[in-house]
């Protein structure tokens, strides 16, 4: 086993077995979701790797025998990105092979048959980095496909590998909306384009000709599809080849302060021009749809598309509705399923007669599967048919049992099927009963407890995670985790950023709780959070520190440390000037926020137009305005707990600067604080060779503070 060699030494004296390291968690195998071939006998996933001592990743594909159960390597190397089944018989696939041999950042297509990968055939060299592939067979024996790529504005494929450079590196803009997540946007779109492949029984021929669907919907450069930083769930061709749907930004709003979608049908052999949008705001009979869409999903039949929409036109968390539309342009119909349903259900999966549509949905912690019949009025509450985890992807099999893989907080991956009823059918594969890095993991290291707060009358969740070698009798210092968004929850999933399960083998109790504007327990409970960032989260997370303090004899609350990143970076800034910053020994902020009068900064305004009650220029500069009221720095002169900052240089929804304002005022007030920076890295840390020094610092940093490690400085 491999962990840290200096914890390592400090915990021998501790009577705690080591579980999972944070080494181990982030060399361990990432799996794929099990895609299914059409006749349900067997599925494809990929799985990637790292490896510390030769720092280099590998990837390949595993073929998972849904008869026998038996997993053999499918494919070993990293150059196919993608799969799809699709031709003359249920083994045929086409693949995208992410290099192109004449080329430079082009990817080429090849067609094989899955059990003789080895005579795969090269059917279509594409010049520029398209990915997403879609495809479906048509009566001809043709095959027609969809890809993705960004776009020039006159709607040629941009391919970074060969444009030319321009001498400077100026960037002008005349509008807002400047950058996202990790990117400064210039007039590059993404594209849907289409292709056929002519010939049919394996063999194809590929003309080169691809249409742009996308970028002349509108005659600036406005449309986007898959917008920004999505992908291929934003797009789908009808099961006959005949049709496509893609959905865009709202070409007529401003990008920065809305979140409006509208989603597009238009003819296979058509162009842009022949779009037609859907759901239009105001075109439908659901006036008070015009918010975010996502997933158009073509039925079987082909008759009908299925759609999530929201109604709040600047709110990226309001709840997602389930529409149906007809797949013609006479008639769409738009009819809303199961419309007062609260909850957000966010991924499709229709059934094979195209009756039912089956969603996941956050609920209680979990992501659970429900079935919704295309007959479900404004009233019906679908009943979940799965429990616990967080499903990475489902796929509905011939018999219409449903193949699952998904995650949970003590195993990164987990394969079965489920009857469309909820009785478990085959459970193939289980990570932590195979990966030696998750070995003794199990479902007895995660409980969860609900407690009443002042905010809210529903009762509010924590997880609770154990340590490995848990003794009831004994105490264990408390990692208080707050989570990001605000709007969003901790889910019993697996994550490689905040691997709760590596945070308690250090020597934990963590305590992840789900307060107000949390996911999964009602729109309302997320709601509430508006104009509220420093008061509501603040008094549950309050009332849950007072909860564990006195019903958990286990957790040693007087050995506490507090560690979030973003919204749970900006509560924990919160905290350290409020009463509860003196229950801890130490503090976390990654990338979080510390003078909320910066939040203009950011890149998608309408988050904070949203969540602080109005943009900034209208209520910024009251000081009952939220932007000001709920300011970390406000309460500066109580900052006293020693405090890590991590922030790093390519996030620009929160700017560098934030971390570096907190590490200036820390140490010019003489609090121990120290700050890390990675500038190849975003919002989140996600090269493991960052992680692990992410890990290795904090750790070193909390391990020290809430007593568990005295061998080790921090500094
Ligand atoms: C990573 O993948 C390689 C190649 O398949 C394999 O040899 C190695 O055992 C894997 N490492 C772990 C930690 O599973
Ligand atoms: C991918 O394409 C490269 C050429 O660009 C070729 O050498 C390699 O064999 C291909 N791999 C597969 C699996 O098609
Ligand atoms: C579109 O613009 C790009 C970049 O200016 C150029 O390279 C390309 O040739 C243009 N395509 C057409 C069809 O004009
Ligand atoms: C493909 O092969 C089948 C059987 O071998 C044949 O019936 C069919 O006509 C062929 N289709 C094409 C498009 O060549
Ligand atoms: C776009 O085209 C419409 C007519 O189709 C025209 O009225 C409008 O002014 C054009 N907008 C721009 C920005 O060119
Ligand atoms: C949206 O952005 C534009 C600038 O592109 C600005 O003029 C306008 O006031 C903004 N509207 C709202 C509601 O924030
Ligand atoms: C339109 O949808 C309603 C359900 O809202 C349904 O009763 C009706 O038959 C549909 N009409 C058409 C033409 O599809
Ligand atoms: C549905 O969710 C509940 C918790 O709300 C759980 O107890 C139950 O087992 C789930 N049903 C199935 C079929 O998994
Ligand atoms: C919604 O939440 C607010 C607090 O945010 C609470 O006062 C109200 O009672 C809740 N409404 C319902 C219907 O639960
Ligand atoms: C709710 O509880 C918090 C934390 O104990 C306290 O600071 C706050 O004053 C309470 N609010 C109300 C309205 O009682």
């Amino acid at each position: 086993m491999r962990f840290q060699s200096q914890a390592a030494v400090a915990l021998a004296a501790l009577p705690t077995v080591f579980g999972i390291t944070f080494e181990g968690m982030l060399a361990a195998n990432r799996y794929g979701a099990a895609a299914p071939n059409p006749s349900g006998d067997f599925a494809i996933y990929e799985v990637s790797n790292y490896t510390f001592e030769t720092t280099e990743s590998a990837s390949w594909w595993n073929k998972l025998d849904l008869k026998t159960g038996e997993i053999s390597v499918w494919y070993d190397g990293s150059d196919i990105s993608e799969v799809v089944f699709v031709g003359p018989t249920p083994t045929s696939i086409i693949y995208i092979n992410g290099t192109n041999a004449e080329e430079d950042g082009g990817i080429s297509l090849y067609s094989a048959d899955a059990n003789a990968l080895e005579d795969a055939k090269l059917i279509a060299s594409l010049p520029a980095p398209y990915s997403g592939l879609k495809a479906v067979q048509t009566t001809s024996g043709d095959i027609n496909f969809l890809v993705y790529t960004k776009a020039y504005t006159n709607g040629t494929a941009y391919n970074e590998a060969t444009a030319e450079t321009p001498a400077s590196t100026a960037r002008i803009y005349t509008s807002i909306y400047v950058r996202h997540w990790d990117t400064w946007l210039d007039d590059k779109k993404n594209a849907v384009f289409g292709g056929v492949l002519k010939g049919g029984n394996g063999t194809y021929t590929f003309s080169g000709e691809l249409t742009n669907y996308v970028t002349g919907i509108c005659n600036v450069s406005c449309a986007e599809s898959p917008y920004d930083q999505s992908d291929q769930s934003d797009y789908d061709i009808s099961p006959d080849g005949s049709s496509v749907v893609f959905l865009t930004k709202d070409i007529t709003l401003p990008l920065a302060n809305y979140t409006a979608d509208v989603i597009y049908q238009v003819p296979f052999t058509g162009t842009a021009e022949d779009a037609v949008p859907i759901n239009a705001r105001g075109s439908t009979k659901y006036d008070a749809a015009q918010g975010a869409a996502t997933s158009p999903r073509f039925s079987p039949s082909g008759d009908k598309i299925a759609y999530f929409q929201m109604n709040g036109i600047n709110y990226e968390s309001d709840r997602t509705i389930l529409y149906v539309a007809n797949s013609n342009s006479d008639d769409f119909n738009v009819t809303a399923l199961a419309l007062n349903w609260d909850r957000s259900p966010d991924t499709i999966a229709w059934s094979k007669d195209s009756s039912t549509i089956f969603v996941s949905a956050p609920d209680l912690g979990n992501e659970r599967i429900f079935p919704v019949p295309l007959t479900a009025g404004d009233d019906y509450v679908p009943t979940n048919i799965t429990d616990q985890g967080v499903p990475a992807a489902f796929y509905v099999l011939p018999d219409d049992c449903l193949l699952v893989s998904d995650s949970k907080i003590y195993t990164s991956r987990d394969i079965y099927t489920i009857t469309p009823e909820g009785e478990l059918g085959t459970k193939y594969f289980q990570a932590n009963l195979v990966d030696p890095a998750l070995a003794g993991l199990g479902p007895e290291d995660v409980t969860e407890f609900y407690y009443t707060s002042n905010t809210s009358e529903i009762q509010q969740q924590s997880w609770v995670i154990l340590p490995e070698g848990f003794d009831e009798s004994k105490t264990y210092p408390l990692a208080f985790l707050p989570h990001g968004g605000p709007q969003g929850a901790w889910y019993n999933s697996w994550s490689t950023r905040w691997n709760f399960k590596v945070w308690a083998d250090q020597g934990y109790v963590v305590i992840a709780p789900n307060p107000t504007a949390s996911s999964g327990w009602g729109q309302n409970l997320t709601d509430s959070i508006q104009g509220r960032w420093g008061s509501y989260p603040y008094f549950d997370l309050v009332h849950a520190f007072d909860y564990v303090d006195n019903n958990l004899p286990y957790v040693d609350t007087s050995k506490a440390i507090c560690a979030g990143a973003s919204f749970g970076g900006y509560i924990t800034n919160w905290i350290q000037g409020h009463e509860l910053g003196r229950r801890f020994k130490a503090l976390v902020t990654h990338d979080g926020s510390t003078s909320t009068l910066n939040q203009y900064a950011s890149e998608e305004l309408w988050f904070m137009n949203h969540d602080f009650s109005g943009p900034f220029n209208q209520t910024g500069f009251e000081s009952s305005s939220p932007y000001y009221e709920w300011n970390p720095l406000l309460y500066v002169n109580n900052w006293a707990t020693p405090h890590f900052v991590v922030h790093n240089d390519l996030d620009f929804r929160l700017p560098v600067s934030e971390g570096i304002l907190l590490f200036n005022m820390l140490q010019t007030k003489g609090v121990p604080s120290k700050f890390l920076n990675f500038p190849n890295e975003n919002h989140w840390v996600t090269h493991p060779e960052n992680s692990k020094v992410w890990h290795t610092e904090i750790f070193k940093w909390i391990n020290y503070y809430s007593g568990l490690s005295n061998a080790t400085s921090p500094y």
